[in-house]
């Protein structure tokens, strides 16, 4: 026989949550719920551990708490008779992980009526089945209809970003076509000279001159040091009129090509002095030849990095090839995004980066981060509207990982700041905010990586501050004594 102090069915009545029910319901209750005394400062279940309980408090305070990051951060605490708390899903079943989602505490004595989880599911169901309905609608409907329309905003984010990235993968895509096509053009022209020389029209001793001169052509070319638009313009103005001079017929076409292969006046009399003045104007000509060639390798070889780097940061921020949790730079990841979002950055907005590059590696899911800095970013370039400064900032101490994205747009109005991370709340206008981005961001650091989101906000001054433990497994250790 069971020795568990019980209540009766009287007492029972009086704890608002029973009110309404009937005697047999009250007895049924009172058989097989116990009463537990509790001293000042025991837990009475704690956060994660398996939800096999439900409580109702009876006398004595108590205190809920959620673990974040190793703090135990107070949610509520309170002396109201007849509070509940505990197995409180269990009648949804296996469908939901059915932990306790907080820490309870008795901070003075407290008694509870305990109510095995099975037994409270059971009463639920047979009792209330039209409630269990509603509860259950209400409980699922939400979490798919979040679900559908978290994926639809990752969707619609991805979509964005693609955009991006085509058009930012377009320009030297095309630049690296146009410079093939007048690689193609040039190298028939070069071969065409070689057929002249294979006729013999030029001696051995011409053409290895010219061959020592290509090769320093070429050597230039590829070390030329930019020139300013004005510089240029100057430079070739007065290799034009050398080769004028010189009757080399076409040399103002020429003049631009050996310029940017950073070929000046000295160097070409040189040239003229070796090959004779007979000789100089295929022998520039060949030169020409050569330096274009050479700038336009350089042009593909370009293009074609720009492109592998467009391409490794659209795989870095998709982190496709990757698990999904993985050791991860935070600085990789916050440097793909921007390339991802820079079609999106507008000329008027500047980009100061401040990385702690000191700040070590830590163990995270890389592209949810990505899209987490994808939403902050994307909102603060929202709230600036064009112009402005968006400051990207990270720091370190032993625990973890602190990034920063600050803007510099009007803030947030502080009747609005409570709900900004409600799912669907937004202030933009309809088809634009889908109100998701930050709730989704919460969860990503929060709920995944047990880290914490802020926001702090004056005009002209707004930081929303991401926190990401290091060792996001580990326990806190024992304080010391
Ligand atoms: N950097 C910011 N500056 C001003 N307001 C912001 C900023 N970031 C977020 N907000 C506010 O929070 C709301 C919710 O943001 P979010 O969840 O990303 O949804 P959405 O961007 O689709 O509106 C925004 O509509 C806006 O009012
Ligand atoms: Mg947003």
């Amino acid at each position: 026989m069971d020795e568990s102090e019980r209540l009766t069915p009287e007492e029972l009545r009086t704890l608002f949550l029973f009110e309404g029910l009937d005697d047999e319901q009250l007895q049924w209750l009172a058989e097989r719920a116990r009463v537990d005394h509790r001293a000042a400062g025991t837990t009475v279940f704690a956060e994660g551990e398996p939800a096999t309980c439900f409580f109702v408090l009876l006398s004595g305070a108590v205190a809920m708490s959620r673990r974040l990051h190793g703090d135990d951060i107070e949610v509520s605490r309170t002396d109201q008779r007849g509070v509940y708390a505990g197995a409180t899903q269990s009648y949804l079943g296996d469908r939901v992980d059915q932990v306790y989602a907080h820490t309870l505490r008795a901070i003075v004595d407290s008694d509870f009526l305990v109510l095995p989880a099975a037994e409270f599911a059971a009463a639920i169901r047979n009792w209330f089945p039209m409630a269990l309905h509603l509860l259950e609608g209400l409980f699922f409907g939400t979490r798919a209809s979040q679900t559908i329309l978290g994926e639809r905003e990752r969707l619609i984010a991805l979509g964005s970003l693609s955009a991006g990235l085509t058009h930012e993968l377009n320009n030297p895509a095309a630049a690296a076509v146009r410079a093939t096509s007048a690689l193609r053009e040039r190298i028939s022209g070069m071969r065409r000279k070689l057929a002249l020389i294979a006729d013999g029209r030029l001696d051995g001793r011409r053409l290895h001159e010219l061959v020592e001169l290509q090769d320093s052509a070429v050597e230039r070319a590829s070390t030329a040091a930019p020139l300013t638009a004005l510089a240029a313009a100057d430079a070739e103005d007065e290799l034009g009129e050398w080769l004028e001079d010189h009757k080399v017929s076409g040399g103002w076409d020429l003049a631009p090509t050996l310029v940017a292969g950073g070929i000046d006046e000295e160097w070409l009399s040189s040239v003229a002095e070796s090959v004779g003045a007979d000789n100089l104007e295929s022998a520039v000509r060949w030169i020409a030849y050569s330096v274009d060639t050479e700038l336009l390798m350089g042009e593909i070889d370009d293009s074609v990095s720009r492109i592998s780097d467009l391409v490794g940061a659209a795989r870095q921020y998709s982190q496709l090839d990757r698990a999904p949790q993985q050791t991860v730079d935070v600085h990789e990841l916050l440097d793909a995004t921007l390339v991802m979002l820079q079609a999106k950055i507008p000329p008027g907005v500047r980009l100061v980066k401040e990385y702690d590059r000191s700040a070590p590696p830590l163990l995270a899911y890389g592209a949810e981060l990505n899209q987490v800095w994808t939403n902050l970013i994307d909102n603060a370039l929202g709230a600036m509207g064009g112009s402005g400064t968006l400051t990207l900032r990270t720091w370190h101490d032993d625990n973890g990982l602190l990034i920063e994205v600050g803007d510099t747009g009007p803030g947030i109005p502080p009747e609005v700041r409570p709900r900004i991370f409600e799912p669907f709340f937004t202030t933009k206008p309809v088809g634009e905010g889908t109100g998701l981005g930050l709730d989704i961001s919460y969860r990503i650091i929060v709920n995944k990586h047990r880290g914490d989101i802020r926001v702090q906000s004056e005009p002209g001054d707004t930081r929303f501050l991401v926190y990401l433990p290091i060792n996001p497994e580990s326990e806190p250790g024992p304080a010391p004594e």
